[in-house]
């Protein structure tokens, strides 16, 4: 899963937007940040045994499949504008790509931005309590399974959330050894 760090210019949200020169992050750095990645056979979805193992494994027992584009998605304009504001969730974000690919951004312990590009065949998962946003990139349409525990709730608490107790657990969790450089 490529994974990079982005500039602050304001153009188009779905352009790669890489430094100068381009300064890609690696799966164990994402690891650290507790960004989980797996890839599977997006096209044996529905019996996939390697899917099953992780569900069962992290109790997954909620899914859906979601399509963002234009076409399939309803109040398209407003929902792609409140992915990309950055939030919080109390719980997981599971998203499992089946077809197209996105961007992913999640702050480092720096705050600064990596854009994660995740693809057919890639389930990522984002911690609770890790700021993040989406935005489709320039193909426009992403289709992915959204796997949950128990009943879904996909609050954003948008940032600031430095105070909710959900976010103060990732930076214990995640950040503060990061920050502390052990
Ligand atoms: C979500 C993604 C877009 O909250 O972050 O569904
Ligand atoms: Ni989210």
């Amino acid at each position: 899963m490529e994974a990079w760090y982005i500039d602050s210019s304001k153009e188009d949200q779905r352009l790669p937007h890489h430094l100068d020169p381009p300064q890609y992050v690696t799966n164990e750095e994402l690891a650290r940040l507790g960004v989980l990645h797996w890839v599977l056979d997006a096209d044996a979805y529905e019996s996939d045994p390697e899917l099953k193992q992780i569900r069962k494994e992290r109790g997954y027992d909620y899914e859906d499949i979601l399509q963002v584009s234009p076409e399939k998605l309803e109040n398209y304009e407003t929902k792609i504008k409140n992915f990309y504001e950055e939030h919080i969730h109390t719980d997981e974000e599971i998203r499992y790509c089946l077809d197209g690919s996105g961007y992913f951004d999640v702050r480092d312990s720096k705050d600064k931005w990596i854009r994660v590009w995740v693809k057919k065949g890639d389930l990522i998962i984002l911690p609770a309590g890790c700021y993040h946003r989406f935005t489709l990139d320039q193909s426009n349409h992403i289709k992915v399974m959204r796997l949950f525990v128990g009943s879904p709730v996909w609050i954003p608490y948008n940032r600031p959330q430095d105070d909710h107790p959900i976010r103060k657990d990732y930076i214990d969790h995640f950040l503060s050894k990061e920050l502390s450089g052990n």
